[in-house]
């Protein structure tokens, strides 16, 4: 006999779950830079596209793949597959050493910041103190210059809590740790936009920069090719992002189902999480755009100059604008920097739980002794991104997992479920439970979705390939982007090479539960 597997409490534990994995650093400060840089209101279409076309669909295929099949992406892929076996590997091994080396290290930052704010330690000039003093940011890529002990202590911290929560079964654990940081977190951001609205100059921004649209950013059909060049970068963007915010293809949400019981209105829960979460980036950029307008009107210059992209946006921007901040400057940017770090931890979580049960799935090993040791090897690699040259590195990364890691994740699962096991096979699956999911989600699962997203990594490629990926050396951006995840897939291949217990396999559906419903 198998071990029982633990389960969820209660479905509103299951989703505050998944929503916090869901709401992440990458909805507060990716989403908004995003916007920005790529056509404001504008933005909002790709990505509501994105979200209907990918992100509602491959959300409903990951719950049902993991409730269907009761694993980890690799113990469900393998039951489905065993040749996509490796897949189901790939998939958390990027979230958990593609992602959460990097992800981990910015939480640390915003630990630090949550200090700092108490004094505004960032003083008058956020930008410098950034780089200069926090970063001690090295001259290039090629440059590690050593760590950061600042950062590398505050990183063990969210290591240290990230194991705490983990540690424990799903439903002491993760599920306690939602149901006590989520609603902390949905009361901080309606503090956060509700005061950051009433500041002067937010309003004119909200309305001019964030919900009025550049429409020609988007135009994939535009005459000049390289307007259209622009907006397939747009829309790719848009795509990466739904799977990054949403996260899919790290193999989350595949093992977050698993753990729920047998009747479980899954079409229900699909929605309500992509929905809750893309609606939170959505008001979150109220927020950001609105205290952007806020420094722009304080120091009566425009918008364009007040906002910066990346990292600098949460680190550079909001300090300032903190500081600028007519009272309470101190509070506000604690319980800014507060928000951002119970975002990324309850993002954090989840990406370790992939990982970590993926692993106990097939090995058998006790869940203490894999999260402890997953915890200190993950600290330990990590620390690379805690260097002076750790922001370079970084954004390599993101760059390559989310525009390609990511994604490929995607169409071959698509493939996978949509080919091999058949999307009408899900679909009645999922619908039994009583959900009522429409004939066209095959359709989408097998053709339009994984042929949007095949489009969308040529356009990656294309551009990658005309330009170098922020103007970085190319020995940098193929050692840390492309051969880190030549490295996961090498892991991965590694992990799906030992054999399974074959009692494990065994399939817990008997054909006639898969009548055709089409
Ligand atoms: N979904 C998580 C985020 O958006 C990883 O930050």
């Amino acid at each position: 006999m198998t071990k029982s597997r633990s389960s969820w409490q209660s479905n509103l534990g299951f989703l505050l779950a998944a929503i916090g994995s869901a709401i992440g650093l990458g909805n507060i400060w990716r989403f908004s830079y995003m916007a920005h840089q790529y056509g404001g209101g504008a933005f909002l279409i790709p990505y509501l596209v994105a979200l209907l076309i990918a992100g509602i669909p491959i959300m409903l295929l990951e719950y049902g793949v993991g409730h269907r099949e009761k694993g980890s992406s690799p113990l469900s892929f393998a039951r489905l597959d065993s040749r996509f076996e490796w897949l189901g590997w790939w998939m958390p091994v990027v979230a958990m050493f593609g992602i959460m080396l990097y992800y981990s290290v910015v939480i640390g930052w915003c630990v630090n910041y949550l200090f700092f704010a108490f004094n505004l330690s960032w003083g008058n000039d956020p930008q410098a103190f950034f780089f200069k003093d926090f970063l001690q940011l090295s001259d290039s890529a090629s440059i590690l210059g050593g760590i950061r002990i600042p950062i590398a202590f505050s990183t063990m911290l969210v290591w240290i809590l990230c194991w705490l929560i983990c540690f424990r079964d799903i439903r002491h654990g993760i599920e306690k740790a939602s149901f006590i940081f989520m609603p902390i977190l949905f009361l901080l951001t309606i503090i956060i936009v509700a005061w950051t609205v009433t500041l002067e100059g937010a309003g004119d921004a909200i309305a001019n920069h964030y919900l009025r649209a550049d429409w020609s950013k988007i135009n994939l059909f535009a005459a000049d090719p390289v307007v259209r060049k622009g907006a397939g970068e747009v829309w790719a963007a848009a795509f990466g992002q739904i799977f990054f915010t949403l996260s899919l293809g790290f193999g989350i949400m595949i093992t977050y189902a698993s753990y729920l019981p047998e009747k479980s209105d899954i079409g229900k829960n699909a929605v309500i999480t992509c929905v809750v979460n893309c609606l939170y980036s959505f008001i979150a950029g109220f927020a950001v755009f609105g205290i952007v307008g806020f420094m722009a009107h304080s120091q009566n210059a425009s918008f364009a100059d007040a906002i910066k992209g990346g990292p600098q946006l949460a680190f550079v921007v909001y300090p300032k604008a903190i500081s600028m901040l007519p009272s309470m400057n101190s509070l506000f940017g604690v319980l800014f920097f507060m928000m951002l770090v119970i975002a990324g931890f309850t993002s954090g979580v989840s990406l370790i739980e992939a990982f970590s049960c993926s692993i106990t799935d097939k090995f058998d090993w006790p869940r203490k002794r894999v999260v402890t040791c997953l915890c200190l090897a993950g600290y330990a690699g990590s620390l690379i991104f805690t260097t002076r040259g750790g922001l370079y590195l970084l954004d390599i990364a993101d760059h390559f997992v989310t525009n390609y890691g990511l994604i490929l994740g995607g169409i071959l699962e698509c493939l996978l479920v949509g080919w091999v096991l058949q999307a009408h096979v899900l679909r009645n699956h999922i619908n039994k439970q009583g959900s009522n999911i429409p004939a066209v989600w095959n359709l989408l699962i097998r053709y339009t979705t994984p042929l949007i997203l095949i489009y969308l990594l040529y356009l990656s490629l294309d551009a990658d390939l005309a330009k170098n990926y922020g103007d970085y050396p190319t020995d940098q951006l193929i050692l840390y982007g492309g051969g880190w995840l030549l490295v996961c897939l090498l892991a991965a291949l590694i992990f799906a090479f030992s054999r399974w217990e074959a009692k494990k396999l065994k399939r817990r559906h008997l054909p006639e539960e898969d009548e055709l419903l089409v």
